[in-house]
């Protein structure tokens, strides 16, 4: 059994403070009746807890998405530069939220950022084979040749060995797909730069199953939907 306060201030959506205010307004239910205090307890696995009238889950992990902007590091604090953490409310700062993954600083798209750290393992682990795709645009054009060596599996200038990548050419060549089933550092622009198609924009447009909404805007994010998290945890194809 939690308390009820506890589970909604969890959700990220409001304070302690909040609903407090929430309870005493007599604006949450459980189970159908109005809680009379926000320390009374429920059962997580089971409560139906209502505010407003709206359901709110109250599951024990937090996932969301972001739509990563230029210039914000992918880390969940630093000395001197803004992170994407700085973009989320306190609520959900507070709850330890951390990125899945990294992107660079000038890299833009999809983030997941989540409490649960056994899921964001089983989808960096290469050996669970979760792709991320990338939409790069490059000095000059991708040809079939770049194809092929992303294909056979590249070894770097300095001796990093990356696993087959794809690559697909969009229009002329000076945009295309880039499919990894890893996340070597900088891989996406020392892969290119090393067939002499240095990157000028790199965007993330899907990790796994998660697709970036393209209703979300650069440095908004929202919370996964029930279908999104459950594909995400079986691990199934892209919604
Ligand atoms: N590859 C890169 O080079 N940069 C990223 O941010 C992600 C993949």
């Amino acid at each position: 059994m939690e308390r009820i306060d506890k589970l909604l201030s969890a959700t990220g959506r409001w304070s302690r403070k909040e609903v407090k205010e929430l309870v005493r307004q007599g604006r949450v239910l459980a189970d159908g009746r109005a809680v009379q205090k926000p320390e009374e307890k429920a059962d997580p696995e089971t409560v139906c807890l209502t505010v407003d009238g709206g359901a709110v889950d109250c599951a024990p992990f937090v996932y969301v998405m972001l739509h990563k902007p230029e210039g914000l590091l992918s880390a969940t604090e630093d000395k001197s530069q803004p992170t994407v953490l700085d973009l989320l409310p306190p609520e959900l700062r507070r709850r330890g939220l951390f990125p899945v993954g990294r992107l660079d600083k000038d890299t833009t798209g999809l983030l997941l950022l989540t409490d649960d750290g056994a899921l964001a393992h089983g989808l960096l682990s290469p050996k669970k084979h979760v792709d991320k795709v990338y939409r790069a645009e490059v000095d000059g054009r991708v040809d079939g040749e770049d194809v092929a060596a992303l294909a056979a599996g590249m070894t770097l200038g300095d001796g990093t060995v990356c696993l087959p990548a794809g690559l697909e050419p969009l229009g002329d060549g000076s945009a295309c797909l880039v499919t990894l089933r890893e996340g070597k550092y900088h891989q996406v622009k020392r892969m290119l730069a090393a067939r002499g198609k240095p990157v000028r924009s790199l965007h993330r447009l899907r990790m796994g199953p998660l697709v970036l909404d393209e209703g979300l805007e650069a440095g908004k994010w929202r919370f996964l939907t029930a279908p999104e998290r459950e594909r995400l945890k079986e691990g199934r194809g892209a919604l």
